[in-house]
C-alpha cells in the first residue's frame, strides 16, 4: 500500500509559526515558502530522526509488533512544547506502518459531524493525527472515545423522543494526539491512549546532528563548530535549529563567504537578536519585566502577558517551558519571579530581597 497524504480542512500541516519565532518580522509569503523548507527537513522515518532514543526504541518495537500480527498500531499521546518533532513523528508512524497519514486539529472539530465525517472516510491502518487535541469539544470527544475504544461510531438519528442512536463499524485504525499543554488532557481520553509520551529538549550534540542533517539538504556548507554554535542557541528545540541556521545562511551568503562558521554564526545571530541562551526579544522582554519593571516581585501571567504585549498562552506555551527549565524564571504560588540566572544575563545585580518564594 503507498502512503497516501492528506491534509483535511482547517487542519494545520504547515508548521505554526509561533510568536516565539525569530522571522516574525518576515512577510507571510516569505513565512509560507519557510514553511514548505521546513517540511522538506521534516525527518520521514524513525532513522531520520535525531534524539529522543528511549522513545524511538519503544516506537520501534511495538510498531514492529502490530506489523506481525497485522493489526493497526495503537493510539499514541505525544506531548510538549512546540517544535520538538510531535507532528514528524506522527507521519514517521505512519509512513513506518505503510499507511496513510490522515491530519486534523482540535480547533479545526467544530461538531461531531466533523470527526464522524472524517472517521468514516479512514481506510483499514491509516494513522488520524489530531493536532492540539487538549481543544477537542465534549461533542467531538464523546465521538472519539468508542472510535478509539472499540472503533464504532455512534449515531443519534431524529430528535426528542423518537431520537435513536444507531452503531457503525469503523475501520481499525491508530490515533496519534498531540498536546502542548498535557494538564489539559482529561483523564478519560488519556487513558484511552496506549501509549504516552513526553517529548524533552533535545541536547546540545543531537541539535548539531540536526543543523548538520538540515544543511546537507539545503545544500549549506556548516562546519562543525559553526553547526555547534548554531545548536547552542536553539533552545534545545529542532524547529529553532532549522530556522536559524536559514537565517545563517542568509546572512553568509550576504555578508561572508557562504560558508557557515563559529564567527559568521555569531554574527549573523546577533543581527537577528538571538543571543548566545538563544533567547530572542520577547524572552529579553520577559525578563526584564520581572527583574527590571517589578523589581522580582512576584507577578501573575496575565500582568506579564500585558507587560510585554504577548497573549497569556503563548507565553505559557512558547515562551515560559524554556526559560524555566534553563532556571531563568520559577514559578511559585504567588506568581512568578526572575532566577538567579535571569539577573546575571541582564547583567544585573541580583537585590537581596528577590530570593526565591516558594
Ligand atoms: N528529532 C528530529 N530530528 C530532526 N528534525 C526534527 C526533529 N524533530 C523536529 N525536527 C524538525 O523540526 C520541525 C518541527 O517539528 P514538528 O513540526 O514535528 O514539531 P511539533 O512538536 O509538532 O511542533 P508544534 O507543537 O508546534 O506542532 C520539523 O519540520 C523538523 O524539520
Ligand atoms: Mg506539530
Amino acid at each position: 500500500m503507498s502512503p497516501r497524504k492528506e491534509v483535511l480542512s482547517g487542519a494545520a500541516e504547515v508548521d505554526r509559526t509561533t510568536a516565539s519565532d525569530p522571522d516574525r518580522n518576515v512577510s507571510p509569503e516569505l513565512q509560507e515558502l519557510e514553511a514548505s523548507v521546513d517540511t522538506s527537513l521534516r525527518p520521514a522515518s524513525l532513522a531520520e530522526f535525531v534524539g529522543q532514543e528511549d522513545l524511538k526504541s519503544h516506537l520501534r518495537i511495538m510498531l514492529e509488533a502490530a506489523k506481525r500480527r497485522g493489526q493497526s498500531a495503537d493510539h499514541f499521546l505525544f506531548a510538549g512544547p512546540p517544535g520538538l518533532g510531535k507532528t514528524s513523528l506522527a507521519s514517521i508512524i505512519a509512513h513506518e506502518m505503510g499507511t496513510g497519514f490522515r491530519v486534523t486539529s482540535g480547533p479545526a472539530l467544530v461538531r461531531g459531524g466533523d470527526l464522524a465525517a472524517i472517521l468514516t472516510s479512514l481506510h483499514g491502518g491509516d494513522v488520524l493525527f489530531i493536532d492540539e487535541i487538549h481543544r477537542l469539544s465534549t461533542a467531538v470527544a464523546e465521538i472519539l472515545y468508542p472510535a478509539m475504544e472499540d472503533y464504532k461510531l455512534d449515531i443519534v438519528i431524529g430528535e426528542g423522543p423518537t431520537a435513536r442512536s444507531i452503531r457503525l463499524d469503523l475501520p481499525e485504525f491508530t490515533l496519534v494526539g498531540a498536546t502542548t499543554r498535557t494538564g489539559m488532557i482529561t483523564g478519560p481520553l488519556r487513558d484511552r491512549f496506549g501509549f504516552v509520551a513526553r517529548l524533552d529538549y533535545y541536547k546540545a550534540e543531537e541539535l548539531c546532528q540536526i543543523v548538520e542533517r538540515s544543511s546537507r539538504i539545503l545544500g549549506v556548507n556548516t562546519n562543525p563548530e559553526g553547526a555547534s554554535e548554531i545548536a547552542s542557541r536553539s533552545r534545545g528545540t529542532p524547529r529553532l535549529a532549522n530556522r536559524l541556521l536559514r537565517r545563517v545562511r542568509d546572512y553568509v551568503e550576504v555578508k561572508a563567504d557562504g560558508v557557515i562558521t563559529r564567527e559568521s554564526a555569531r554574527k549573523g545571530l546577533d543581527i537577528f537578536g538571538v543571543d548566545e541562551l538563544g533567547l530572542d526579544k520577547v524572552d529579553r522582554s520577559i525578563l526584564n519585566a520581572l527583574c527590571r519593571t517589578y523589581a522580582g516581585r512576584p507577578i501573575g501571567l496575565s500582568t506579564l502577558a500585558i507587560t510585554v504585549g504577548e497573549e497569556p498562552e503563548t507565553i505559557e506555551d512558547v515562551y515560559e517551558p524554556f526559560l524555566m527549565q534553563s532556571g531563568l524564571i520559577v514559578r511559585t504560588a504567588r506568581g512568578r519571579i526572575p532566577g538567579p540566572l535571569a539577573w546575571r544575563h541582564l547583567g544585573l545585580e541580583m537585590p537581596a530581597t528577590s530570593t526565591p518564594l516558594f
